[in-house]
C-alpha cells in the first residue's frame, strides 16, 4: 500500500525505515497478541509506557486493546541526552508507578538498544511485587546488546542506525513524524 508520508515529508530525513502504514499494522498485531496473552489478567494489567519515546506507540497500542481492562502508569527513564546518540546508561527520572503488587506489568518502550532501560525497569518492578513483568518494544536494533536483552514482544528488528520519528527524538525533535527514519548527517551537526 502506498504511504502518504515519505522522506520528502521532512527535509532532514534521509531514509524511511518503517512507514506509518507498516507501523499501524504491526501495532494492531502486537496489541492483539498481548490481548490474548493477558486474558487471564483482566483488570490486573498495568501498562507502563516509558516516556517520552513511547508516547505515540503507547497511545496507538492501548487503543488497539479495547477488550482488556488495564491501567496506564507512565515512567520516565533517561538514557540519551540532547545531541548524544550513544546511550549514557539508564537512570530513572521521576517517580516509579505505585501499587504494582499482584499486577501484571507490561513495559512499553520505543526502541531496544543497549538494554539498560529494560533491565533497570524490570528489576525495579519485580522488586515491587509485580505478579509478572514483560516488555514490548516497537523497534529493536540488530546488535548483540539488544538481541540478548529479554523482551517478550517486538515490532520490528532494524539495522543499527540512529533513527527518529514516531516518538523517537534527536535533541528532542522529530518525535511528531508519523514514520521511523534516519537523519541526514547534516541534520546531526
Ligand atoms: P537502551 O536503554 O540503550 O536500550 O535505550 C533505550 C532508549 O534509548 C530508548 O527508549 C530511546 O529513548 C533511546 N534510543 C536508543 N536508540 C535510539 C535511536 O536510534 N534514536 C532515538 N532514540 C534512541
Ligand atoms: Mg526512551
Amino acid at each position: 500500500m502506498d504511504d502518504a508520508f515519505t522522506s520528502d515529508t521532512h527535509q532532514d530525513i534521509g531514509r524511511v525505515l518503517v512507514s506509518s502504514t507498516a507501523i499501524a499494522r504491526r501495532v494492531v498485531e502486537l496489541a492483539q497478541q498481548v490481548g490474548d496473552d493477558y486474558a487471564h489478567a483482566d483488570g490486573r494489567l498495568t501498562v507502563v509506557p516509558v516516556m517520552t519515546g513511547s508516547l505515540l506507540f503507547a497511545a496507538d497500542f492501548v487503543r488497539a486493546l479495547p477488550q482488556r481492562r488495564l491501567r496506564i502508569q507512565l515512567t520516565t527513564v533517561s538514557s540519551y541526552g540532547g545531541k548524544n546518540t550513544a546511550s549514557r546508561g539508564s537512570t530513572l527520572a521521576g517517580a516509579l508507578p505505585k501499587h504494582l503488587e499482584g499486577h501484571h506489568v507490561l513495559i512499553l518502550d520505543d526502541i531496544l538498544d543497549s538494554g539498560g532501560t529494560l533491565r533497570l525497569l524490570r528489576s525495579e518492578f519485580e522488586s515491587r511485587g509485580a505478579a509478572s513483568v514483560r516488555a514490548c518494544v516497537l523497534l529493536r536494533k540488530k546488535i548483540p546488546s539488544a538481541m540478548s536483552t529479554p523482551c517478550e514482544y517486538c515490532g520490528f528488528d532494524i539495522d543499527d542506525e540512529f533513527v527518529v520519528g514516531y516518538g523517537l527524538d534527536y535533541d528532542d525533535l522529530y518525535r511528531n513524524l508519523p514514520f521511523v527514519g534516519t537523519l541526514k548527517p547534516e541534520a546531526r551537526a
